[in-house]
């Protein structure tokens, strides 16, 4: 343990997946305060009971797709005497989680709207409802971060045909959404940068999360690094934006992906 996070109370949404979980784990151990949210359910009830015991962890149940639970979140964390000054936009409807779902991928032709509006509500509308509740409550008030979760697939095209005959692929909504999320980390650095508010987005690479063998290779092969990540490769990069040491970081986006993004 060392105590990098020790002056940061850091609140994340998602907190009970595969990426999400490790940051938690992650900054726990470097000191900081963490008030993990997310859907009720196994991720979450986990979570909790991994870190039941420690004294830094706060866990609130949190539907980001909602706009009054968002609305009225930093409130609560306040009201029990929490002032976070790093905040994570890490929640999002990923791939895996459909296909954990039993959700099925539909060609292009055949997405419906609610499908598509259901993934932006909660990649891109939500995060900027996070936002702003966040220059409501806290920018201004006391220094502070915002770091926005984006992905490989934000601004390079996805390869389609690495997905032929897998239960998953990559979902056009995913895609537009996490550009997005880059878009809204451009345009708020510039109008937070004189009340003292950094923001930057984060761009994992593919994270090996049990995958097909086949998958894996089609995959690596696009990957400089010829290999999946693995969550604490990139929650290295995580917390170091979380940390002071990103203190004159902001507008940027960091690609942690193998060197996908580098060819
Ligand atoms: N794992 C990867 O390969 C990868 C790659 C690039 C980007 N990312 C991004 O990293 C972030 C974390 O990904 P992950 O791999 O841990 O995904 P995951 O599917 O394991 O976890 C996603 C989390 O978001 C939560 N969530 C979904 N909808 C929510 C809602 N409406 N309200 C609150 N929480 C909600 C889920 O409960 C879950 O805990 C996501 O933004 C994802 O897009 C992941």
């Amino acid at each position: 343990m060392n105590n990098q996070l020790s002056d940061k109370t850091i609140f994340i949404t998602g907190s009970g997946g595969v990426l999400g979980s490790t940051y938690v784990r992650r900054m726990l151990d470097q000191g900081a305060a963490v008030i993990a949210t997310d859907l009720p359910g196994h991720r979450a009830e986990a979570l909790q009971a991994e870190h039941a015991d420690n004294p830094n962890f706060h866990f609130y149940e949190l539907d980001v797709s909602v706009e009054d639970e968002v609305t009225q979140i930093f409130k609560r964390v306040q009201g029990d005497g929490l002032n976070p000054n790093v905040v994570l936009n890490n929640a999002a409807i990923t791939g895996e989680m459909l296909m954990g779902a039993g959700q099925p991928f539909p060609d292009f032709a055949d997405i419906k709207t609610d499908e598509w509006e259901r993934t932006m509500r909660t990649n891109l509308t939500a995060p900027f409802w996070i936002a702003r509740q966040m220059d409501r409550d806290i920018v201004g008030k006391y220094p502070c971060t915002l770091v926005n979760v984006a992905s490989m697939y934000a601004l390079n095209g996805a390869h389609h045909k690495i997905y032929d005959g897998l239960p998953f692929k990559n979902f056009s909504a995913y895609s537009v959404s996490k550009a997005g999320v880059h878009g809204l980390t451009l345009w708020l650095a510039g109008y937070w940068a004189d009340r003292g508010a950094t923001v930057n987005t984060i761009s994992p690479g593919a994270v090996f999360n049990g995958h097909d063998p086949v998958f894996q290779e089609r995959i690596g092969e696009l990957i400089m690094a010829g290999r999946m990540a693995q969550p604490d490769e990139i929650a290295d990069a995580m917390l170091f934006l979380c940390s002071s040491q990103a203190g004159y970081m902001t507008g940027q986006m960091i690609n942690v992906d193998g060197g996908f993004s580098g060819w």
